[in-house]
């Protein structure tokens, strides 16, 4: 019989999950279907019982249900999703178990770009849920985050969260030059620059430097207007889409234990972006 994967969120119409991870379970020749499905917040609980009563191998979870299912009491958290306080994969092989890959999916996209995070300085925009998972995983592997955001209580809170594993600070925006001077890498882990409003940007060229990594999480579009600006000021540019490939093609590897071929899963992507 053929194995169900899946994404759960709402909405969930334009994620690339299915395309991707389709693209993944072809190219390995596996029996297995991943569907997008439409499920609310007050919903998350019975999808989740329901997936598992029906055999699913797997779901991801993506807005508004990432931080939903962390409150859930009966899904089994990872010690990662537990201290970020989100879960974007679930695994129903032994129980009901959360996983976040989000930060991970990050951590590969800057390795793949030949970038080192151990004692570089990276300067963090936002504080939401994709920000809490790259903070935690790049302080995780030595990095010292530097996080600016919009809400300072937000930024505050996570830069206190994140000390209980490595180093990690809060600024605020008048700080932002001063920091990005001293930086190695800028991630912009907000919203601001994606579709529609893609004019946007918190940092603009004039703030960058030729030896810094500018990474945007954005993916759509993939050249944002901070990554055309950090192009033209001669920064090192990585754009959104591996985050998302290395994201899925962890929880494919959790649901799995299969390694994925991500240069399909990435093909996909870009392809249903049309780049
Ligand atoms: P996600 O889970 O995708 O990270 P989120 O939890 O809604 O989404 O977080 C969005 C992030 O983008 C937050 O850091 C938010 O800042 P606030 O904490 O102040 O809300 C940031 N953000 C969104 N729109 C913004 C804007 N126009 N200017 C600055 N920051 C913005």
């Amino acid at each position: 019989m053929e194995e169900v994967f899946g994404v759960f969120g709402d909405p969930v119409e334009h994620s690339l999950s299915p395309v991707m991870h389709n693209a993944a379970i072809s190219a390995l020749g596996m029996k297995a279907h991943y569907h997008a499905f439409r499920v609310c917040y007050e919903g998350l609980g019975d999808a989740l019982l329901g997936a598992r009563a029906m055999g699913f191998g797997g779901v991801n979870l993506t807005i508004p249900l990432k931080e939903r299912a962390f409150t859930l009491g009966f899904v089994e958290l990872d010690s990662l999703s537990r201290v970020i306080g989100a879960v974007n994969t679930v695994d129903f092989r032994d129980g009901i178990r959360g996983f976040n890959t989000d930060g991970l999916g990050a951590l590969r996209a800057l390795e793949d770009a030949s970038v080192s995070l151990r004692g570089k300085s990276v300067v963090l925009l936002g504080a939401g849920g994709a920000a809490r998972a790259i903070a935690f995983q790049f302080a995780s592997v030595g990095a010292r985050v530097l996080i600016v955001n919009r809400t300072g209580e937000r930024g505050r809170r996570l830069a206190e969260d994140v000390a209980t594993v490595g180093v990690a600070e809060a600024f605020s925006f008048s700080s932002m030059e001063e920091l990005l001077d001293g930086a190695h890498v800028l991630v912009n882990a907000t919203s601001v620059g994606m579709h529609p409003l893609v004019d946007r940007t918190l940092v603009t060229g004039d703030m960058l430097h030729p030896g810094l990594v500018v990474f945007d999480i954005v993916y759509n579009p993939l050249k944002t207007r901070l990554i055309l600006e950090a192009e033209a000021a001669g920064a090192r540019i990585v754009t959104g889409e591996m985050m998302l490939v290395y994201q899925g093609a962890e929880a494919f590897r959790i649901w799995t234990g299969v390694l994925p071929p991500v240069d399909v899963m990435k093909r996909a992507v870009l392809d249903a972006l049309g780049v």
